[in-house]
C-alpha cells in the first residue's frame, strides 16, 4: 500500500471529499444520483463519525462514515440476527475510494479504522449495499462480513426502480 493516512474527517476536509466523490460518481455511478447538496449527503442525520484516507500529497482518496443503526436498510432483520436492539447497531456507510487509489487496500484500511473506533461504543457494525455482485460486495465478503438478508431498497435509482439491497453484519 502506498503511504496512506487515515484521519478523522473535519469540516475543512469536506470540499476535498466532494471532489473525490465526484470522481467516484463519474466512474461508478456511486451515488446513483448525484446529490443536489453533496455536503449535506456527506453529513446526514444520524452521523456518528467519519474518516478520510489521505495520500502523501494530501489528496483525499477515500472516505467512510459511521451512522446510527436505524439508518441502515433492513435494520430490523439486522438487529434480530445480531440479537441486539436497533440502538445496539451502528451502520457503516458512504464508503468510497477514488478510482486511481483502488486495489491497494484503502477500503480495507478505512473499515479497520471503523471497527477499532471508540465512537462505536460496543455496537455491532452493519451495512447495506446494492446487491450487484460488484467490488463492494467482494470487499465485504473477503473481510468476513456476513450477509443477513436482501430486499428492495427504500430509495429509487434514476430509473425510478428500487434496487435490491443486501444487508451485512460485521463478525467482529
Ligand atoms: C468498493 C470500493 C470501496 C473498494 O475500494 P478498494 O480500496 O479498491 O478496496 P480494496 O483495495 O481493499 O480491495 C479491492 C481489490 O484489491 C485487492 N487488493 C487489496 N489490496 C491489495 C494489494 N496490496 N495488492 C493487490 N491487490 C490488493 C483486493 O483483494 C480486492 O480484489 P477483488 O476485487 O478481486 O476482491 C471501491 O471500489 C469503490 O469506491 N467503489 C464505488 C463506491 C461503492 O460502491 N461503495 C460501496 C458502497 S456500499
Amino acid at each position: 500500500m502506498p503511504d496512506l493516512l487515515i484521519a478523522q474527517r473535519h469540516p475543512a476536509h469536506l470540499d476535498r471529499v466532494v471532489e473525490a466523490l465526484r470522481l467516484v460518481h463519474e466512474t461508478d455511478h456511486y451515488p446513483m444520483v448525484w446529490p443536489d447538496d453533496p455536503i449535506a449527503w456527506l453529513t446526514p442525520a444520524g452521523m456518528l463519525d467519519a474518516w478520510i484516507a489521505l495520500a502523501d500529497d494530501g489528496t483525499v482518496v477515500g472516505h467512510v462514515m459511521l451512522v446510527a443503526g436505524d439508518n441502515v436498510e433492513h435494520a430490523d432483520q439486522l438487529a434480530a440476527a445480531a440479537g441486539v436492539s436497533m440502538t445496539g447497531l451502528a451502520g457503516v456507510g458512504r464508503l468510497f475510494v477514488t478510482p486511481k487509489a483502488r486495489g491497494t487496500g484503502v477500503a480495507a484500511a478505512l473499515l479497520e479504522r471503523v471497527e477499532d473506533t471508540p465512537s462505536r461504543r460496543g455496537r455491532r457494525l452493519a451495512l447495506d449495499v446494492v446487491d450487484d455482485g460488484g467490488q463492494a460486495i467482494r470487499l465485504y465478503e473477503r473481510l468476513g462480513w456476513v450477509r443477513v438478508t436482501t430486499g428492495p431498497a427504500s430509495w429509487t435509482g434514476p430509473d425510478g426502480v428500487r434496487p435490491q439491497s443486501a444487508a451485512y453484519l460485521c463478525p467482529r
